[in-house]
C-alpha cells in the first residue's frame, strides 16, 4: 500500500483503504479501480491523498493512529460547536472535553509514538482541519514530554478549541486565497482574545488553563508574539507547547493561499526558532519524534540508489527502515533489500516523494 498524492494518481490504480465523506458515509470503497471520472469527483472534493493498492509493497503497512469512527465524530462535534459561536448561539462544552479523552485514549495506547502527519482527510474548513491536526500533535507531543493522561487530556482540549475565536472573524478574511491586508491581519489577530472570552465562560465546565491556551497560543518566548507580547515562562506551558503543534500543522496542511510546505522545511522553521519563537525544551522533544518520512513513501538515496520506506524506527525517525528496489541506473534490486538507516550511517535520504 502506498499513500500518494491525488495529482499523482492515474486512472487503474486501486484504492487501498475506503475514502469517506465528512458525514462518515464511503465515498469510494476499498478495491475499486479508479476511473478518470472518479479522479475527476475526488479532485472537486479538494481530496488530498489516497492510500493506493501497490502490488510490490504490498506487505507495508501504514499505520492509522486515529480510527476513521473518532475522525468523524470530532469533526461533526467540532463543526457544530463552531457553527454556534458563529451564530452566536448557546454551545456545550462537555462533547468538546469527552472527545478529547477518546483522542488521547486512542492514541496514548500506540506503542510507538512518533509525531507524523496521520492522513487526516481534508475538508474545505481549515480551522476545523487545523484544529483536529493540532489536538493529534499537541497530544502526542504532550505525551513525548511525559506530561500525566489527565494534563493530556486538557491539553488536547485547549487545542481543539484553540482557534475558536476565528468564528468571531468574516470567514472571507479566514479563507481568503491572497495575501491579507494590514487591516484583515489586524483583525485575525484579534482572535486569541476572543477565543478566551468566550471559553472563560465555560470556566465551570471546562479547566481555565484551556481558555489561556486559547488567549496566549501565538505568544513567542522572545516576547514577539501576540496579543499581549509575553515572554518566556509567563508563557503557559501548555501554550507553549501547542504553539508549536500549531506551526507546524500551519506550515505542513494545505491552506487557500499555497500549498503545504514539505516536511524538513518545516523541521528547519522549529529548529530555527528555538528560544526564540518556541519553547527549547518542548521544541527539542518535538524535532526528536517528529517523522520526515512515512511508510510507503519512495526517497532517493546519496548513492543514486531508489528505495522505499518501510516502517519507522522509534527513537530515530529520520533514520527508518527501508527497502533497496533500484541502482543508481534504475535497474530493480532482484530481490529487494532491507536497510536499518541508524545502522548504516553512510546512508542517508536526499530526497522524497511527499505526500
Ligand atoms: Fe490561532
Amino acid at each position: 500500500m502506498r499513500q500518494i498524492r491525488l495529482t499523482e494518481v492515474h486512472p487503474g490504480m486501486i484504492l487501498a483503504r475506503n475514502l469517506y465523506s465528512r458525514k462518515g458515509h464511503i465515498l469510494l470503497a476499498a478495491g475499486v479501480r479508479l476511473t478518470e471520472v472518479y479522479l475527476h469527483k475526488l479532485r472537486r472534493l479538494k481530496v488530498k491523498t489516497l492510500f493506493i493498492h501497490d502490488e510490490r509493497y504490498a506487505d507495508i503497512a501504514i499505520p492509522e493512529y486515529l480510527s476513521i469512527e473518532t475522525q468523524q465524530r470530532a469533526f461533526s462535534i467540532l463543526s457544530s460547536t463552531m457553527e454556534k459561536i458563529h451564530n452566536k448561539e448557546a454551545f456545550a462544552i462537555d462533547s468538546i472535553s469527552s472527545i478529547a479523552s477518546d483522542i488521547v485514549e486512542e492514541l496514548i495506547i500506540q506503542p510507538s509514538i512518533s509525531i507524523q502527519l496521520t492522513g487526516i482527510a481534508t475538508h474545505d474548513d481549515y480551522t476545523l482541519d487545523h484544529s483536529l491536526n493540532c489536538a493529534i500533535y499537541a497530544a502526542l507531543l504532550a505525551h513525548s514530554c511525559s506530561f500525566s493522561i489527565p494534563q493530556i487530556k486538557e491539553i488536547t482540549c485547549g487545542a481543539l478549541l484553540h482557534d475558536v475565536g476565528k468564528m468571531k472573524v468574516d470567514k472571507k478574511i479566514i479563507n481568503k486565497p491572497d495575501r491579507l491586508t494590514e487591516k484583515e491581519f489586524g483583525i485575525i489577530k484579534q482572535h486569541p482574545q476572543s477565543g478566551f472570552n468566550l471559553l472563560l465562560k465555560k470556566r465551570w465546565e471546562l479547566s481555565s488553563l484551556v481558555a489561556h491556551m486559547a488567549w496566549q497560543h501565538h505568544e513567542k518566548i522572545d516576547g514577539t508574539g501576540y496579543p499581549r507580547g509575553l515572554q518566556g515562562e509567563e508563557i503557559l506551558n501548555y501554550a507553549r507547547l501547542l504553539a508549536i503543534t500549531d506551526v507546524y500543522e500551519a506550515i505542513t496542511g494545505c491552506r487557500p493561499y499555497r500549498k503545504a510546505m514539505n516536511l524538513e522545511e518545516a523541521y528547519d522553521i522549529i529548529h530555527s526558532g528555538l528560544g526564540t519563537a518556541f519553547d527549547e525544551h518542548f521544541g527539542k522533544i518535538f524535532l526528536s519524534k517528529m517523522a520526515l518520512y512515512f511508510p510507503g513513501m519512495e526517497v532517493l538515496l546519496n548513492t543514486g540508489e531508489k528505495a522505499i520506506v518501510v516502517h519507522l524506527l522509534e527513537n530515530t525517525p529520520r533514520q527508518p527502515m527501508i527497502r533497496l528496489i533500484a541502482y543508481p541506473d534504475g535497474t530493480a534490486y532482484s530481490p529487494p533489500i532491507e536497510i536499518n538507516l541508524a545502522e548504516n550511517p553512510h546512508l542517508s535520504i536526499v530526497s522524497t516523494c511527499h505526500i
